[in-house]
């Protein structure tokens, strides 16, 4: 085809080429973050500060000379990307609010550098696509960012009443110190704008998930029940914990996963009663236990769930009636997940039901004695995720439910955890994709969960 392409074609084909550089933040599964989402994460967030500038800066790049060479992979800082949408290295956002309103938002992104992306591979830089991606159009090279970043607090200073500066709290490294000396005037004895906790403001919007969030919630989730059940299908005993493992985790891949959540826990026989035992190297016997607590990272949201499973197929009626305790526990604990009603009362209405229901199936002591840890804890981005946990339920939150019974002595552990979304009704069971009855878990275990047809 060698015609020459209509003025409005050619105007169009120059703009594609101006948009090569978003493939930099192209090829994740799940897709970008629509703009309108990351506008309004934006105007939410003004909306808390009231009055301030909040300024935050994007992952570090690892290297694989002075890191850990298997752990280089880049992966955004989760506010960044929830703010933005974007993965970029050593990159700034700045917001000012005024009045709870978004008076100013802008980004620093390092300039794009042919000779490194052969290296690397193409990035955003400051240009165009970067705007496009996320509804910000005030871009700026990185280089300039710290020199731009004081002059906007200082702006800030003279022109917004009452303000303050928002700054990050990593658990790494506390309150980022550039940002921190940002507070304060040339001499550091003049106060410029009191300090106040960005990472706090963002961890409460991150709490209720918008529907995009709600998106790639829900393919973390089925990626991870379906790869569990299919691990569930192939399970036999002798095989090795690092062997189911990798079986889980390629499930995760092939249903569009980019990483694990969290180390995966495959713990059998005596390993069932670690909680979190992650080195899975034992093999299997016959009639183990397996806890296999797995998690999907889809779209930078997390899946944790946990399926206890006998590996031999079938439960000792021992086992099974702990099991059936675990599993009306949690059941107890899921009917009560309603908006109103604080992580703190689940774990209470858990821990009531055990011990109601123990009998003397745990020996002198009631059952809740070996449930040794917590319930229930916010998932997200992070599979701890961030919140603040005096927070009552409301739509759109999402916790796990998660009771436990450990007996070191027996080399039995049992826990069942599943992701539960808090609805305007009560809730809705995310994870409901992988068995979670015993005589479910069993029937798949023999492969007669399937019908005739589909069965191998
Ligand atoms: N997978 C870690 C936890 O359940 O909290
Ligand atoms: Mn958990
Ligand atoms: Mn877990």
């Amino acid at each position: 085809m060698s015609r020459r392409l209509p003025a409005a074609l050619g105007a169009a084909a120059a703009l594609l080429a101006l948009a090569a550089p978003a493939r930099a933040q192209q090829g994740s599964p799940a897709g970008p973050v629509p703009v309108e989402r990351l506008a309004a994460r934006r105007a939410a967030l003004a909306a808390r500060m009231g009055t301030g500038v909040a300024i935050l800066r994007s992952a570090e790049e690892r290297s694989i000379e002075r890191d850990y060479p298997q752990d280089s992979d880049y992966r955004e800082k989760n506010d960044f990307f929830y703010l933005t949408g974007i993965e970029e290295p050593d990159a700034w956002l700045l917001l000012v609010a005024d009045s709870g309103r978004v008076q100013r938002a802008a980004l620093w992104l390092k300039p794009r550098v042919p000779a490194q992306e052969r290296w690397t591979g193409v990035r955003l830089g400051p240009g165009p696509e970067a705007a496009a991606l996320t509804g910000i159009d005030e871009l700026h090279p990185a280089d300039s960012a710290e020199a731009q970043l004081r002059a906007a607090v200082q702006r800030a200073t003279f022109t917004l009443r009452g303000g303050a500066l928002f700054t990050e709290r990593t658990r790494e490294a506390g309150d980022d110190a550039f940002v921190r000396r940002l507070g304060f005037g040339a001499t550091r004895d003049e106060w410029l704008l009191p300090l106040r906790s960005l990472t706090y403001e963002v961890a409460q919007l991150r709490l209720v998930k918008d529907d995009d969030e709600l998106r790639r919630e829900r393919g973390a989730v089925t990626a991870t029940t379906a790869s569990i059940t299919d691990a569930l299908r192939a399970l036999k005993p002798g095989m090795w914990e690092y062997e189911i493992e990798a079986m889980v985790e390629a499930g995760f891949r092939r249903r569009g996963a980019e990483r694990v959540g969290y180390p995966s826990i495959i713990g059998s026989g005596p390993n069932s009663v670690t909680l979190h035992y992650d080195k899975n190297r034992r093999r299997t016997e016959a009639g183990d236990l397996v806890v296999m607590d797995v998690g999907a990272e889809y779209g930078y949201f997390s899946a944790d769930v946990t399926r206890t499973v006998p590996v031999s197929g079938r439960f000792t009626p021992r086992q099974r009636a702990i099991y059936d305790l675990v599993l009306a526990t949690q059941q107890a604990a899921i009917d009560s997940v309603r908006p109103g009603v604080t992580v703190g009362d689940l774990n209470r209405i858990a821990r009531a039901y055990m011990k109601a229901h123990s009998d003397t199936l745990c020996g002198p002591q009631t059952c809740d004695a070996y449930f040794v840890h917590g319930l229930s804890h916010w998932l997200g981005m992070d599979v701890h995720d961030v919140g603040d946990y005096r927070t009552p339920l409301a739509p759109g939150m999402v916790i796990t439910v998660e009771p436990g019974i450990y007996l070191p002595d027996e080399n039995l552990g049992v826990r069942i955890e599943d992701d539960v979304l808090v609805t305007a009704g009560g809730h809705e069971l995310l994870s409901a994709g992988a068995p979670r009855a015993a005589a479910d878990i069993e029937r798949t275990m023999a492969g007669k969960d399937q019908p005739a047809g589909r069965r191998k």
